[in-house]
């Protein structure tokens, strides 16, 4: 079986597709044979040594795949193999055979291609927990999705139009057109000009009742002031620190430091909340996951969830793949095709 590894903390060159043996199934456990592989950005950031959950490198990154079930494991039911899925995989994503437990995998619904059904897991599940489980997003409220047109972004404001909030969004301006054409009421460019002025002018100084912010540092400040009262943050990246070259160590350590401090009596004097979103710590809630997936699938089903993917690129061409989300040209999603 082959495998896209990491093969040290750098830039795209240490992306390289290595051999391995095949693994076999234990009890509970189905085999995949993969048709794509979803990136996201925590693997960028393990790629350039900057992800803290990541595992030691050398190593293989990827939380996200669809394919066909070709073993099942002992007390796993038969009628599983050969059926097309899509699913979680704590690591070794990038790989065109993977092995995990049966109930990190659903049914790959029809409408879906293999690679918008590699889309969904990480991007829709993120999204589903900041809006509907911990935003608590309704129709009378406005939100705020930063880097709306990335891959969670995007899941997010499909599911905000679903839940009828007016929706704001930061992009690289190049996106902005894609971006209003996906139903996004309000582009706001903040590679050039300063978001929060720009928010507060649309709202009549204001702000909105929710912000998703995967940026990080100094910008949950930000995000926190831009939010009107009842309002709520969201706060689950550092793409702040992102940089392949010796650089990346001394941002990550200037995010953290900027990171603010909410004071409780702050937040009741200002009547705002402030959660945390991540993914990577909820393996033990396997039961909640699987219930916030079936909402999506329902959502599939019912037209309103439509997995955008920007392109996508095969085992070989990893390292491309990479630098092309490291060079914000992606509209959604990026996935991986062995
Ligand atoms: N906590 C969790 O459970 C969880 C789960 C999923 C994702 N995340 C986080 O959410 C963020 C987005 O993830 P994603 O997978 O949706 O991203 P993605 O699809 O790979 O999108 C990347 C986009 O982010 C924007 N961006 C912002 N700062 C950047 C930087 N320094 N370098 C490159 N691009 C930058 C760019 O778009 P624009 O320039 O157009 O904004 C870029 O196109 C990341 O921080 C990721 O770690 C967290």
């Amino acid at each position: 079986m082959k495998k896209v590894m990491i093969t040290k903390a750098g830039g795209v060159d240490v992306l390289d597709v290595q051999d391995f043996p095949a693994p076999s199934p234990q009890r509970n456990e189905v085999v995949i044979t993969t048709k794509a592989c979803g990136i996201n950005f925590a693997d960028i950031l393990a790629r350039q040594g900057l992800y803290p959950d990541a595992p030691q490198l050398p190593t293989c990154v990827g939380y996200e795949f669809s394919g066909i079930v070709t073993q099942v494991g002992p007390s796993v039911d038969p009628s599983w193999k050969d059926k097309a899925v899509f699913g979680l995989t704590r690591f070794n994503g990038y790989a065109d055979t993977i092995c995990v437990p049966v109930d990190q995998i659903f049914e790959k619904p029809d409408s879906l291609t293999f690679e918008q059904a590699a889309a969904i897991p990480v991007n829709y599940l993120t999204a589903w927990q900041l809006l509907v489980v911990m935003g608590a997003l309704t129709a009378d409220d406005s939100v705020l999705i930063h880097n709306v047109g990335g891959g969670v972004g995007l899941a997010a404001l499909e599911i905000a139009k679903h839940i009828g909030a007016t929706t704001y969004g930061t992009a690289s301006p190049g996106k902005h057109r894609f971006l209003v054409e996906k139903g996004l009421d309000h582009a706001i460019d903040y590679r050039s000009a300063n978001w929060e002025d720009e928010l507060k002018a649309l709202t009549n100084g204001l702000g909105v009742e929710l912000i998703t912010d995967p940026i990080g540092g100094n910008h949950w400040r930000k995000s926190y002031r831009a939010l009107r009262a009842t309002g709520r943050l969201g706060m689950f990246g550092i793409s702040a620190a992102s940089d392949s070259s010796w650089q990346g160590k001394v941002k990550l350590l200037k995010t953290a430091v900027q990171m603010p401090f909410f004071h409780p009596v702050n937040l009741m004097n200002t009547n705002k909340a402030v959660f945390g979103v991540n993914m990577g710590r909820l393996w033990h809630e396997n039961e909640k996951i699987r219930q916030w997936m079936m909402h999506i699938i329902d959502g599939v089903n019912e037209g309103w969830i439509n997995p955008h993917v920007d392109c996508s690129f095969t085992f070989d061409q990893a390292a491309a793949a990479h630098q092309y989300i490291e060079d914000r040209k992606n509209k959604g999603k990026v996935v991986l095709t062995p």
